[in-house]
């Protein structure tokens, strides 16, 4: 689904150059739940970034069911962004002066293509995610749970093949993040969606199948979740990020 092989990105700073991403790889399958982890300036907005194509990569591949991203003119990687791609941001970005429903149809309506099934999407896309009483109120009329179930909803109408994340629950108290990751499980588990979640909360990340940590500009390591449950994979977690503090 997504490869990441031996990514390198570098920025420019006046004269000089930083390496944020030295060697990156990492996969993520068809129905996974995946997390990118590590420490404030580890380069995880900037290898979301470089998935979203939003900024151009140095040196490596990053191939999205098959097709090699770097390799795609400017029309298809609009096409692959509004298509294949869908986007939950940190605050969400709902538009006011759209209601809930529109705000789902949103990604249809600059792809140009709302028919009736993508307005039977929206519908069901309601119904799983529990938003279909308020499908005609505005952002400004509803709860913080239920825009962020508005934009996981937004995130899914074009069927994408991956959801990237950044930070979904860096401005949310607890119950907020706890809906927020139950609609990526319920986008997993009922919708067949892949998802691919920046963060730096343990506790959300504790919820995925599996979690990358980056650290130094390279993937340090990879936990899976296996057997255990969720309290015992975030002490787990933590106990490897306290390692990595230590090192
Ligand atoms: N556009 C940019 N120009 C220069 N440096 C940048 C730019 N974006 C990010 N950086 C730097 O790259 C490093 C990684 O940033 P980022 O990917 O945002 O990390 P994270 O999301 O893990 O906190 C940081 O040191 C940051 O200051
Ligand atoms: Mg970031």
């Amino acid at each position: 689904m997504l490869k990441v092989q031996d990514l390198h990105k570098s920025y420019q700073v006046g004269k000089t150059s930083y390496e944020v991403l030295k060697g990156v790889s990492l996969e993520v399958k068809k129905g996974e739940f995946v997390a990118v982890m590590g420490p404030s300036g580890s380069g995880k907005t900037t290898l979301l970034n470089c998935i979203s194509c939003y900024i151009p990569i140095d040196q490596g591949s990053i191939t999205l069911d098959g097709a090699e991203l770097a390799r795609l003119g400017e029309e298809e990687l609009a096409q692959v962004r509004n298509q294949q791609l869908g986007f939950v941001f940190q605050d969400f970005l709902l538009l006011d002066g759209l209601s809930v429903r529109e705000n789902i149809l949103l990604p249809a309506i600059i792809g140009g293509a709302v028919t009736a099934r993508t307005e039977e999407r929206a519908n069901q896309l309601c119904t799983v995610f529990g938003i279909g009483a308020i499908r005609d109120k505005y952002p400004a009329e509803i709860s913080g749970g239920e825009k962020q179930r508005t934009a996981v909803a937004r995130a899914l109408i074009n069927h994408p093949l991956l959801i990237l994340a950044d930070e979904p629950t860096g401005n949310l108290d607890s119950k907020s993040s706890r809906a927020v990751i139950r609609s990526f499980e319920q986008a997993r588990d009922v919708l067949e969606a892949t998802i691919f979640m920046v963060t730096h909360d343990s506790f959300a990340a504790s919820f995925c199948d599996r979690v990358v940590i980056l650290r130094d500009g390279v993937v340090w390591k990879t936990l899976a979740k296996g057997p255990d449950d969720r309290a015992a994979f975030q002490d787990k977690l933590l106990d490897t990020i306290r390692e990595m503090d230590k090192e």
